[in-house]
């Protein structure tokens, strides 16, 4: 069957950041620099970068017509092969842009997406991002409208005065089907294994936070499990969860989620709910935040945001500051019961442990 990732080799890309007056959590600037490393972690090389103040987004173009002419100019200086918008542009936007440009235009949904692609794992990991993409894809069918008809062919027949579009997008919905049922398969299965999970009586601590701060290299540091922690944003799509013994002899079970950021796409949250489901059934919630970052208020700030969205901001959470050893003397006020750690060297990890025998564990 048909995928439709847009997945994009390396490209040569141009980043445009729009200051609205109402904007995300992350400053300005910040927000720009994490799209650059987005478009990095996605293997493309930002080769400019181009900024605009607006009231409000301009109907056809989200830019204003001298901007346009500048990345049009820009991007040819540059010799660039793809435009990155850090908004979410409409799908007509998307069109027009690329129609004037004659470039690849996408959005940072667009492009967490491809990250997302890139970085699936398990079967089920795999099929959340399609059916995610594949839902991206239907509503923005028109703005890849020439790119859409290179993948179709082959399945499914045109009836009588049927567009090609209507085609692509009927066969998008038969494999959103599809996905949703495959997901749903797997899911009740999922389901078997965490009530057995519940029989154990395990009490089950679950790791989140800000993609990067950490989260893959704590559960290793803590569990010795090797889980793949690279210096990339979303480096882990898919859940490990870990046995772990606290000093006081308590067992309790370890698991890992999907890094959060900021303007996490909401049909992401959507299909990611059966990894962060480790969220919502979790005891409770270990936040870890990179206490070196300069903008860590706004990533806590980020995170819990998604948590509320996942009704889960109520739980019991331990704050662990990670990389202590990049900012050995940081102040971590604010957020107790919070423990200040390196991951990387161990320091503070014992303390950790300590911390966490001291929760208010359900009786088992
Ligand atoms: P996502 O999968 O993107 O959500 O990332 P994560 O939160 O799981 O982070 P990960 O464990 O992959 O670590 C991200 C980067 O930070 C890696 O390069 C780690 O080596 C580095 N790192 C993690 N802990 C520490 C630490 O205590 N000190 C320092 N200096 N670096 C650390």
């Amino acid at each position: 069957m048909q995928k439709y990732p847009l997945t994009f080799k390396t490209e040569k890309a141009i980043l445009v950041g729009i200051e609205l007056p109402k904007a995300g959590n992350l400053p300005f600037d910040e927000s720009v620099a994490e799209l650059g490393r987005l478009a990095e972690t996605a293997r493309a090389s930002v080769v400019g970068e181009l900024r605009q103040k607006r009231e409000r987004p301009d109907l056809r173009f989200f830019i204003g017509k001298g901007k346009l002419e500048e990345l049009r100019a820009l991007a040819a200086a540059k010799k660039a092969d793809l435009i990155i918008f850090d908004v979410d542009l409409s799908p007509s936007q998307t069109r027009n842009l690329e129609n004037s440009l004659n470039l690849k235009v996408i959005d940072r949904t667009e492009l967490i997406l491809d990250i997302f692609a890139q970085h699936a794992r398990s079967r089920e990991g795999k099929l959340q991002v399609e059916l995610a993409q594949s839902e991206f894809h239907l509503t923005r069918l028109s703005g890849h409208g020439a790119m859409m008809s290179r993948l179709g062919g082959g399945i499914g027949t045109r009836g009588p005065g049927e567009t090609k579009l209507e085609v692509d997008r009927r066969r998008i919905r038969k494999r959103i089907a599809v996905l949703k049922q495959e997901i749903e398969h797997l899911r009740r299965a999922q389901q078997l294994r965490r009530e057995k999970r519940r029989k154990s009586q395990l009490p089950l601590i679950t790791i989140v936070g800000y993609t990067n701060a950490g989260k893959s290299t704590l559960l290793n540091a803590l569990t010795q499990a090797n889980i793949l922690a690279e210096d990339l944003l979303f480096a882990t799509l898919d859940t490990t969860v870990r046995r772990l013994r606290l000093p006081s002899g308590l067992e309790v079970l370890l698991t890992d989620t999907v890094g959060f950021i900021q303007k996490l796409p909401h049909q992401l949250v959507a299909a990611f709910r059966a990894t962060l489901d480790e969220v919502t059934e979790a005891d409770l919630l270990l936040h870890v935040v990179d206490v070196s970052h300069d903008f860590r208020e706004e990533q806590i700030a980020a995170v819990y945001e998604v948590l509320e969205e996942l009704r889960a901001a109520d739980k019991p959470i331990v704050t662990v500051f990670n990389k202590s050893d990049l900012a050995p003397t940081a102040a971590i006020n604010g957020h107790e019961p919070a423990v200040l750690v390196s991951a990387r060297s161990g320091q503070g990890l014992a303390e950790l442990l300590r911390v966490l025998d001291q929760q208010p564990w359900r009786p088992s």
